[in-house]
């Protein structure tokens, strides 16, 4: 099969996902010579934009583990807006050092209930958002891998010549399973859904970083005291903590902070990423 273009979609609020989707989609594009393209979901308007894509088009999808599955306000917008014809995909999560569980058979499911054939997937571990897990993840060997990836999965579908021939990949998990629950450092459940980072109005200088990192366009800067504010809803991404030069956000809430603590404690082994690869 001739691919003449190559797409990459990602959700990537801490930058993991996005540069292991990208190297991905480079080492498919470098096989078939073609442009990489992309689309950042980073903003609330991104992820309400159709995008259909035809079957002479490669979709490297990518997106991060939250709670062992999808993050569950962003993987609705796959379903609803990435629209395949019979359109080879490549599915990529990242996870934080803990486990990916059931967030690649979600993506895997959400592709191919909505057009595509996944021909080939990936999870791969890399910092944790809010944990000191995984640190320096992805390395620039971890980057390598994933290019490398996906020019093995351009290759062998270069040798095949109908799109019958494509085969879906097998992979681990259940894409309906319930979402993990979060231990604190006791072993109980920790509660923190609600949970926002407070704002040091000494700090903030109402640069409007966070304004433009929030994937869920939940700051403003109140023009009355030139501060942020967050108005919306929070995911917990981190996005607007690593924007914010002078350190004016941060968690405070002791579910959160017990959490990470337990991640710390438990989880920072090294993880090798399992690639599940076009088989033909
Ligand atoms: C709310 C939330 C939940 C998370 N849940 C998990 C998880 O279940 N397992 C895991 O290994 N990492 C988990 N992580 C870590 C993320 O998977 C990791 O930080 C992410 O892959 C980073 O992607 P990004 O850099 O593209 O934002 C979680 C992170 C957040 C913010």
């Amino acid at each position: 099969m001739e691919i003449k273009k190559t797409m990459a979609v990602y959700f990537s609020p801490t930058t993991s996902t996005r540069q292991l989707t990208l190297a991905v989609g480079k080492g498919v594009a470098s096989v078939f010579g073609t442009q990489l393209h992309f689309k950042n979901w980073g903003r609330p308007r991104m992820r309400e934009q159709d995008a259909v894509f035809d079957r002479e088009t490669l979709a490297v999808v990518g997106m991060p583990t939250y709670a062992g599955r999808l993050p569950n306000l962003i993987a609705p917008s796959i379903s609803d807006h990435l629209k395949g014809n019979k359109t080879p995909a490549i599915a990529v999560v990242t996870y934080g050092n803990r486990a990916y569980e059931n967030s690649l058979a979600e993506l895997v499911s959400r592709l191919s209930k909505n057009g595509f054939i996944v021909v080939a997937a990936a999870a791969i571990p890399c910092a944790h958002a809010f944990a000191n897990i995984g640190e320096g993840r992805p390395t620039q060997q971890d980057i390598v891998d994933a290019a490398v990836f996906g020019q093995k999965t351009a290759l062998n579908l270069a040798q095949v010549e109908y799109e019958n021939q494509l085969t879906p990949v097998a992979v681990p998990g259940d894409p309906d399973a319930p979402y993990y629950t979060p231990l604190k450092e006791d072993g109980t459940p920790a509660h923190f859904l609600k949970a926002k980072p407070e704002i040091d109005e000494a700090r903030c200088t109402g640069c409007g970083v966070c304004v433009r990192f929030c994937p869920m366009g939940s700051f403003a800067v109140n023009p009355l005291n030139g501060k942020a504010e967050i108005h919306g809803v929070c995911i917990k991404c981190q996005a607007c903590l690593r924007g914010c030069l002078p350190e004016a956000l941060a968690f405070k809430d002791p579910d959160f902070l017990s959490h990470r603590k337990m991640l710390e404690a438990h989880y920072s082994a090294h993880q090798d990423a399992a690639y599940f690869p076009f088989a033909i």
